[in-house]
């Protein structure tokens, strides 16, 4: 069975409170927390203090997904706001072993994610440091689009990767989640799905969160 990861990226921002206790209340494993600057992604979504408002109200573990240029400049910042688990990007880090070794010194566990074009190899070396690896199935920067099929294919290769290191990172997939692709995700070797749309345009999220979770059984 997989990990769910409601993003609040889709929750209604005038009731965050609210989004979040109904996160506590379901089946849900993290609080997915979408952190976009304007000039890694084209979006902006939302900063620290945000982040702080999010821990105040959430019983369970915040998973923040640092979409942002030389996030060495906020990984305490944002720990400080209550990050237990901080993903960079790939694509955002020159000396991305020093990057992971520091996120480990301020007490978080270390992601690293990969934008669709990234291949899941060039993480080969850094691999046994990592506690998560966030397979992006969307390119980054929005909700509610189209989930990339190759991802599928990335998520083998990094679970057969997983296997012949005998490293025990968690395979995340983010971007476009549903209750269609959820099984198939999980057999892949998808330990954790993050879902924003899927969860919060649902009339009822609560129920969503349980029945994406019994999919991946
Ligand atoms: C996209 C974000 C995702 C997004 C997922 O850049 O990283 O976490 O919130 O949203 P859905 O599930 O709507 O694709
Ligand atoms: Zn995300």
């Amino acid at each position: 069975m997989s990990m769910i990861a409601p993003s609040i990226l889709a929750a209604d921002f005038a009731n965050l409170q609210r989004d979040l206790e109904m996160i506590n209340r379901s089946e849900a494993d993290y609080v997915h927390v979408d952190i976009m600057d304007g000039l890694f992604v084209p979006n902006i979504s939302f900063g620290i203090p945000v982040c702080e408002a999010a821990h105040r109200h959430a019983t369970k573990p915040l998973d923040v997904h640092l979409m942002i240029v030389d996030p060495d400049r906020y990984l305490e910042a944002f720990r400080t706001a209550g990050a237990h688990i901080l993903t960079v990007h790939y694509e955002a880090c020159t000396h991305l072993h020093r990057t992971v070794q520091r996120i480990r010194e301020l007490g978080a566990r270390p992601g690293v994610a990969l934008n669709p074009h990234t291949p899941v190899e060039v993480l080969s070396e850094i691999l046994p440091d990592l506690a998560l690896v966030l397979v992006m199935s969307v390119n980054p920067g929005f909700g509610g689009q189209k989930f990339i099929e190759n991802t599928y294919r990335k998520v083998e290769r990094l679970a057969a990767l997983r296997q012949a290191s005998e490293a025990d990172f968690l395979i995340e997939i983010d971007g476009g989640v549903n209750a269609q692709n959820a099984a198939l995700l999980s057999q892949a070797g998808a330990d954790v799905l993050v879902a924003g749309n899927f969860v919060f345009s649902a009339p009822d999220p609560e129920a969503t969160i349980a029945d994406l979770k019994k999919k991946t059984r």
